[in-house]
């Protein structure tokens, strides 16, 4: 059953780029597919010393330098073609050839026009803005849900686009002139764009349902990387302040076309900390000098905006949350960053309760969720650099108990991984 997941269960920015590049090092691994989301993610690695990051291309690629591997975007994505292929570039000169051979873009994925952009931007320009990475995402997955998208297979005749952005661009354009003020975009300058992209994109075009499942019935590993994060879940997250697409395994049948019937290993990679960029609820949020260290020491700052990311403590109604709802025999998890915690009092969030009472599930709602107050515990600590560290036996007593509790919530789910640097080989496999 040759499907691997690779994805974040919290709050995204765990490191999961770092163990999909290792994970590739097996060459059973024939394809790295991004099922969700779009150039929203930020994914870095650090490959011989030189830091790379992807956004909506697949961390793999950066493999495909070293033996032949399949990136595919796949249908579940939303893809703005313009920064695709500045994203290509950026690779190129990186050392990372992205070419037909190595990246399948899905001809179902929907495309992010300039329209989508304008009333992206006019949003997050205004007070009510919802503090995205300012991409469009939901722009394009709303237009999408109401049957007013645009494919990139559409993109191979004129008059297809022409008839699909007919009525989308007029009501885009209402919102962009009467609710923000803003000039209108024009249906030439969304075809002359469109002409642009064609020219590029089609020898990336295919059906990825057909390619992936000729790989798994002929034994190959598929390796699927969420973006995103558990908590930013449309539904299973902290509704407003969410991101767009559906993030859990759930969502791959419908994202790239692969049955979980081939699922093998579900990997949930978590920091030895938790961290926020943008709005919304951090109950066990680090409100002291503390956060700051953890902050610099880990770089907490956005892959994709560059914004400071907010730092929390461990927490445990969360891990439960994700345990009830991920439980299953594949489940694995890789928490990163652990070097990151030396030397530092750490602390841990138990649960929340409301008015002295705990509470048995994580709320739905914001409502409930502002009445929230965390239970905070002395955590074990420890005082030796483990910067680097390959094997367990090397660790201290602290960190491994530090590991264990923090592991606890996340009931049957095996430790398998543990990040002691951002560096390819900083890893312990257990
Ligand atoms: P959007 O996905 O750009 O619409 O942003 C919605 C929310 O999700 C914002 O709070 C973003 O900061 C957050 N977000 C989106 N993508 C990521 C990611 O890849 N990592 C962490 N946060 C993200």
């Amino acid at each position: 059953m040759p499907v691997w997941i690779v994805r974040d269960p919290l709050f995204g920015d765990g490191g999961k780029a770092k163990i999909v590049d290792f994970l590739t090092e097996d060459p059973r691994v024939s394809a790295v597919v991004r099922w969700q989301g779009g150039d929203n993610a930020g994914h870095t690695m650090v490959v011989n010393g030189q830091k790379i990051a992807v956004h909506a291309i697949p961390s793999g690629v950066v493999r495909a330098k070293e033996r032949p591997l399949l990136s595919v975007m796949a249908r579940g994505m939303v893809i703005n073609p313009t920064r695709v292929f500045r994203e290509i570039e950026k690779l190129k000169e990186k050392g990372v050839e992205v070419t037909p051979e190595n990246l399948l873009i899905s001809e179902g994925a929907k495309l992010t026009m300039s329209y989508h952009m304008a009333l992206e931007l006019a949003r997050e320009s205004g007070v009510r803005k919802k503090d995205t990475t300012a991409r469009a995402i939901s722009q394009t997955y709303g237009f999408h849900r109401f049957y007013q998208g645009v494919l990139a297979g559409d993109l191979r005749d004129p008059d297809v686009v022409r008839e699909r952005i007919r009525d989308p661009l007029a009501w885009a354009n209402a919102i962009i002139s009467q609710v923000y003020g803003q000039e209108m975009i024009t249906e030439d300058q969304v075809m002359a764009e469109a002409k642009e992209w064609r020219e590029k994109i089609l020898p990336f075009l295919g059906n990825e349902i057909l390619v992936l499942n000729q790989m798994l019935r002929t034994g190959q590993i598929v390796l699927l990387e969420g973006a995103q994060s558990g908590m930013l879940d449309a539904d299973l997250g902290i509704y407003p302040n969410t991101t767009a697409s559906n993030t859990w395994p759930g969502s791959i049948q419908s994202g790239c076309g692969v049955s979980s019937h081939w699922i093998e290993r579900d990997i949930l990679v978590i920091k030895a900390y938790i961290s926020r960029v943008g709005q919304g609820h951090l109950v066990a949020e680090i409100l002291d000098q503390r956060a700051n260290i953890i902050r610099e020491r880990g770089q907490e700052y956005g892959t994709t905006t560059g914004r400071p990311r907010r730092i929390g403590w461990p927490d445990f109604q969360i891990g439960r949350y994700v345990a009830l709802i991920s439980t299953s025999q594949a489940s694995e998890l890789a928490v990163t960053k652990v070097d990151v915690l030396t030397g530092i009092d750490l602390e841990v969030c138990t649960g929340y309760q409301i008015n002295g009472q705990p509470i048995p599930i994580f709320p739905t709602t914001v409502a409930e969720l502002n009445q929230c107050q965390p239970i905070l515990t002395k955590a074990p600590t420890w005082q030796e650099d483990i910067t680097g560290l390959t094997n367990f036996r090397g660790l201290p007593r602290g960190a491994k108990d530090y590991l264990e509790l923090i592991c606890s919530p996340y009931r049957y789910c095996r430790l398998s991984m543990i990040g002691t640097g951002p560096g390819r080989e900083e890893l312990i496999v257990l």
